[in-house]
Parts: C-alpha cells; structure tokens; sequence
C-alpha cells in the first residue's frame, strides 16, 4: 500500500477570526506540505485582523516578524482561489485532509450544496468524493437554521464540523492560547502528531 503525502489543503474563507488560521498553520509539523487557499474577502479579513497582506508577502516571513526568526514551519504553497487548475482541484492529487479556516457561513452553504465554484469548494468536494478528512471551522453567531442545516449536511456526507469554540478549562492567558486550543483540536481529528495541548487528563496518566 502506497503511504499518502504529508500534505494539507487549506482554505481560508472571509470569516472572522484569523488567529485560528494563524495559529493553526503555525502548528502543523514541519515536515508537511500544507496548500493554501483564500477566498478574495478571506484575504481581506486577513490583512484586517491580522494584518498579513498574502499577496506581498509569504506565510513565513508575516511569521518571522511578528514572532521573531528561524520558526519551525511547514513548507506553503498559495493557489489562486480561481486557477482550478491548480493541483489540489483533482482527487488524483493525495492529501491527507483538508481544512476550511476560518468557514463563512457562505462557504459553509456552498459545500454543502456540492457547488465547486471557487478552488475552495472544489477542493472540499473533492475531500468528500475521495472519503478525506474535511474540517469546517465555522464561525458564526447565532446560527439560523439553514446553517444547522448545511452543518448537518456536511456531518452526513462525512466531514467534521469543528466550530471555533475554544474551551476555558486549559486557563487561557492569552488569544494565542484560545486558538491554540482550536488548532490543536483539528490536528488531533487529522490524527496528526501536536504538541500544544495534551487530552484532558492525559498528563496524570
Ligand atoms: C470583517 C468581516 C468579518 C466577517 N465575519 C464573518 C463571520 O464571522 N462569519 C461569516 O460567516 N461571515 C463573515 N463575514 C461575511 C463574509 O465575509 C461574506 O459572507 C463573504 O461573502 C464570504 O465569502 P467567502 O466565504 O467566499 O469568503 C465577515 C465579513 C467581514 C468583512
């Protein structure tokens, strides 16, 4: 049996919360090769948040000067979220999992009405064909009941709804450590190695 690439899609849609996207690439292992995809306001929101502008310059550098240099970082690759030709729109093209980071309610809807019409979509339809692990990292507040529904659609077609909804129990001091807290959570569903936060209890045991 051939083994599958360390590799990742990564798809950044136009809703709050960036720090999650932050801190999530941050932590993937070093050794992985992790796609990156934006929707055009998820570029926006970006630059607004957390003020990386991803067309000037690449994820390591916005890392190195907001968290000082020589960070252990996976290798990134940005795809156009229009270039369907990219790699990542073919299922021929293996990758361990993919994750929408923040997920819009807008792009929440679209992929669970299979409608591929952006690279994002297609590489999260294509997730689903190929039985990959799909992450949704949806934020919203309050959902009305066609997001529940589009939710449950996803659960029911295989994919995993990880809400950003960071617990308190770990005593966070700071947002880096809330949004730890997410990322670590969807390393653990793509079974991928992490070391920022142990389960529950794991340390007494
Ligand atoms: C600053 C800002 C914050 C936003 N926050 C959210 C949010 O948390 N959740 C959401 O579903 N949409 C949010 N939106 C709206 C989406 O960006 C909008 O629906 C957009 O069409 C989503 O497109 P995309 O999914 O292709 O990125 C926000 C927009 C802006 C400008």
């Amino acid at each position: 049996m051939t083994s599958i690439p360390k590799r990742l899609v990564v798809g950044i849609s136009g809703a709050s919360g960036m720090i999650y996207t932050e801190r999530f690439l941050m932590a993937v292992p070093v050794d992985y090769e992790v796609h990156l995809i934006f929707s055009e306001t998820g570029q926006q929101v970006m630059a607004t948040e957390n003020g990386w502008q991803v067309h000037q310059e690449d994820f390591r550098t916005f890392i190195e000067k907001k968290y000082g240099q020589n960070r252990q970082l996976a290798t990134f690759i940005r795809h156009e979220a229009g270039n369907h030709y990219a790699p990542v729109a073919s299922g021929s093209f293996k990758v361990q999992g993919m994750v929408i980071i923040p997920c819009s309610v807008k792009t929440l809807a679209g992929v669970a009405g299979g409608y591929a019409d952006t690279l994002i979509g297609r590489a999260a339809d294509v997730s689903l064909k190929e039985k990959r692990p799909l992450v949704l990292v949806v934020r919203e507040t309050p959902l009305n009941q066609i997001h529940l529904k589009n939710m449950l659609s996803i659960d029911q077609a295989g994919g995993i709804i990880l809400p950003a909804s960071p617990g308190f129990y770990h005593k966070p001091e700071t947002i880096e450590d809330l949004a730890d807290f997410i990322a670590a959570r969807i390393l653990n569903v793509l079974h991928i190695p992490q070391s920022l936060y142990p389960g529950w209890r794991e340390r007494l045991e």
